[in-house]
């Protein structure tokens, strides 16, 4: 028999029953409907609407059942059509009639309200700790390549010499920004829907400043239809989500490219690549091709929630409902993909020689030599050209700017002398760049000093 019974003359059908009932996927949320149902029976009885008895024996029966669900006890079948069906049937059984009135002034929209903010707000807490150490990570791989040059890139074409260590800082920077909308999210969803009943709250006396504060709220939410109704913050978390999941995505790109033959900038370790089921040589990195696939999936749960909500009047939809399986899904994802990048970067080898070779090819300091001449008092554009048919004429010789003499270098202008070779020497084209935000050392270790500065702050 439904809790809702008393109005209906025929039992629900079965079909309906399955297709209505959420508990497959909310039952996740059991911690926190209890939590919530905690809160409320304290409040009812603080406020003299359920007697201390009853409080007490609620209390009692919940913390049973939190421990039995957590020792994997209940079977969450699908004759409770959701959680808070099921946490409040058990709680009867256990207790009787007190748990008939832990449902006083309350409704289940105001309960998976709150439920779903209760267990948000611990997700944005696990994922914002995941990224802060991937970050530490991103860190550390800086400071132990400060001086690896590699080629930097536009249009995937060799552009000119950087280090490590800045790519390294230009991902920590993207997760620095993640980690503060992740902080932004929270601030803003960080009210409390419960006591806003199924739309236009109660007649009860309860206390709705209370309950918020016992569960930690900054204060309940404004206005009753508007908090039963709300899901601008799984909307939000998904957008924080998808925009993580695209930078991871962007990093695994590089990582794939660097593992090919025809880079060989990196290895992964073997624990965290994968082989061929017929070619014996191949080693993959299916991690990061999965992170790059799941991306995908992480914009789709956001396009769900966002098509979900656009059409739905106040109050509470049962549409609403399918907030759970998009969210949880992207959180489950990040999850995911964060637990296995991290160890994947803390023990991957580098080969610097391959680095520095591909920047030696490529002519990666032809704005160097350029410059060079612009410092000797000629005009850039002028400079620009000399450079442009100094890379030129060395193409067509198979020589790099470095291989040529004084003399071929003086042929091409006059203001080239002997400092030239150190001007275009590819570590001191990266020193030279000292500008804020650039790849000399000293300034990666400003950028290493601002995100280790970040991160003790949190
Ligand atoms: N399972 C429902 C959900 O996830 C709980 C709220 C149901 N409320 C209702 N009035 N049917 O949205």
């Amino acid at each position: 028999m439904k809790m809702w019974a008393g109005r209906f003359a025929v039992e629900t059908d079965a079909l309906v029953n399955d297709f209505n009932s959420s508990i497959p996927f909310d039952c996740r949320l059991y911690p926190y409907d209890i939590q919530g149902s905690l809160a409320h029976s304290q409040m009812l009885c603080d406020q003299g609407i359920l007697s201390k008895e009853d409080k007490d024996a609620i209390h009692g029966g919940l913390n049973e059942l939190l421990e039995e669900m957590n020792a994997g006890k209940i079977a969450f079948t699908p004759q409770y059509e959701d959680i808070h069906m099921c946490v409040e049937e058990l709680l009867t059984k256990k207790i009787g009639d007190a748990g008939k009135r832990l449902h006083t002034g309350r409704s289940r929209n105001d309960q998976v309200a709150l439920d779903m903010r209760l267990y948000t707000r611990d997700q944005i807490g696990i994922i914002h700790e995941k990224v802060r150490r991937f970050l530490k990570v991103l860190v550390d791989l800086s400071k132990n390549n400060l001086e690896t040059i590699m080629p930097g890139y536009t249009h995937l074409q060799r552009a000119q010499p950087i280090t490590f260590a800045h790519v390294m800082m230009a991902y920590a920077n993207m997760l620095k920004r993640d980690v503060i909308r992740l902080e932004n999210t929270y601030d803003l969803m960080n009210e409390s829907p419960l006591g806003c009943g199924a739309l236009a709250t109660t007649t009860y006396p309860i206390d709705r400043n209370a309950t918020a504060q016992m569960l930690a709220f900054k204060q309940p939410c404004d206005n009753s239809l508007d908090g039963v109704s709300d899901r601008d913050y799984c909307v939000e978390l998904a957008s924080d989500l998808s925009i993580l999941m695209m930078h991871l995505s962007r990093l695994s790109e590089e990582v794939i490219a660097w593992c090919s033959w025809e880079f060989k900038f990196i290895e992964l370790s073997d624990a965290f690549a994968t082989g061929s089921s017929i070619m014996p040589q191949k080693k993959n990195p299916d991690i990061c091709e999965l992170v790059r696939g799941k991306t995908g999936r992480v914009y789709g749960d956001l396009n769900t929630l966002l098509v979900m909500l656009k059409g739905i009047p106040l109050a509470y939809n049962k549409d609403m409902q399918e907030d759970k399986e998009a969210l949880f899904d992207a959180i489950d994802t990040v999850n995911m993909c964060l637990d296995v990048l991290v160890p994947m970067f803390q023990t991957m080898r580098l080969y610097k020689g391959n680095m520095l070779k591909a920047a030696q090819q490529g002519f990666l300091n032809a704005t160097d030599c350029a410059d060079y001449l612009t410092k000797k008092g000629l005009p850039f554009r002028d400079a620009y050209k000399i450079s442009g048919s100094m890379v030129a004429w060395c193409i067509e010789n198979k020589k790099t700017l470095n291989e040529l003499t004084l003399e071929q270098f003086q042929s091409f202008h006059p203001l080239f002398e002997a400092d030239v070779y150190e001007a275009i020497d590819l570590l001191q084209c990266v020193q030279a760049r000292q500008v804020h935000g650039g790849p000399g050392k000293a300034s990666v270790q400003k950028q290493i000093q601002a995100i280790e500065q970040f991160l003790e702050s949190r």
